[in-house]
């Protein structure tokens, strides 16, 4: 594995969970090109690699203050609209790869999470949070707009009015109020972050990777289309993953009433 990245670091946590932590807590670990080109990599490393050796990723934030604080405003304001313009595609095309990946990403969120860091928190497949959380998109404040993705996954995550609320005044959300909403599945106290997501991976971890490798594109593959499209895309899907040999283990083993021994084979 390498250890390239001056923005980023990639650790492997325990067998097949990895972490990345944006890592420029000086900045509140704000976003620049070069830590987005880092995440890319790092994305890339981990979607080369077999189930055997990656399984989850989880991102989270160096320090205690923030999560991710935003795309870097010192770098943005340099920046022509041609510029700006290859910013916002280059930070949706790495949150993108976030859904191409087929292992859940989880986002382990403490502190500042706004602008540019909660479009990155909401591409990852859901958030936990801890108490201190803070949720926002402020970049009207800046005579901005959001990015990198968050007037789209905004709105499917919390609807409409609330996207435009949250868009409109930039208010931040606490954490407890990001989970009313549906921003967060889970908010601790902080102390509680690391073993509350790890708790959420062994049970990941003890379910079929291939069924969770397609339920992921099902659902992510919903979200673009009409219902009827979608419900057919489900259809098929649910037909493939009929073809796995973790749908004959995991079936097999709930008739025999015993734990099922999955394999993450097709
Ligand atoms: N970009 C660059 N640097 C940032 C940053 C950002 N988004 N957010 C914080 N920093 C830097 C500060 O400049 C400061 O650096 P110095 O010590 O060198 O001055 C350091 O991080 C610590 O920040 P503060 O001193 O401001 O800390 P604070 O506790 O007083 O305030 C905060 C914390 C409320 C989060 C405040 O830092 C803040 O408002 N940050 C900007 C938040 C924001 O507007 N985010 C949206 C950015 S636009 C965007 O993301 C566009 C997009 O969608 C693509």
């Amino acid at each position: 594995m390498s250890n390239q990245y001056q923005n980023i670091k990639l650790e492997q946590h325990a067998n097949g969970v990895w972490f990345l932590t944006l890592n420029r807590p000086q900045a509140l670990n704000a976003l620049n090109s070069q830590m987005l080109n880092e995440i890319s990599s790092a994305v890339r490393e981990l979607s080369e690699m077999d189930y055997d050796h990656a399984k989850v990723l989880v991102i989270t934030g160096a320090g205690e203050k923030a999560f991710v604080a935003g795309a870097d405003i010192k770098e943005m304001s340099d920046l022509n609209s041609d510029q700006a313009k290859s910013f916002a595609e280059k930070g949706q095309s790495v949150f993108h790869e976030f859904n191409l990946l087929k292992i859940p990403v989880i986002a382990a969120v403490n502190g500042f999470t706004l602008g540019g860091g909660c479009e990155l928190a909401l591409a990852c497949d859901f958030i936990i949070a801890s108490e201190n959380a803070k949720f926002g998109l402020p970049e009207v404040s800046l005579g901005l707009i959001p990015g990198f993705g968050g007037t789209v996954r905004l709105l499917n995550a919390v609807g409409i009015r609330k996207a435009r609320e949250m868009t409109f005044t930039g208010e931040l959300l606490t954490a407890a109020d990001a989970k009313l909403c549906g921003l967060v599945s889970t908010v601790v106290p902080l102390a509680e972050l690391i073993p509350t997501v790890m708790k959420k991976i062994e049970m990941i971890l003890s379910k079929s990777s291939v069924a969770i490798g397609l339920s992921k594109k099902s659902i992510n593959e919903a979200a673009d289309l009409e219902i009827e499209k979608a419900l057919s895309n489900e259809a098929e899907i649910f037909s493939s993953v009929f073809e796995s040999v973790d749908s004959k283990e995991g079936m097999q083993a709930f008739l025999e009433k015993r734990k099922p021994n999955f394999s993450g084979k097709y």
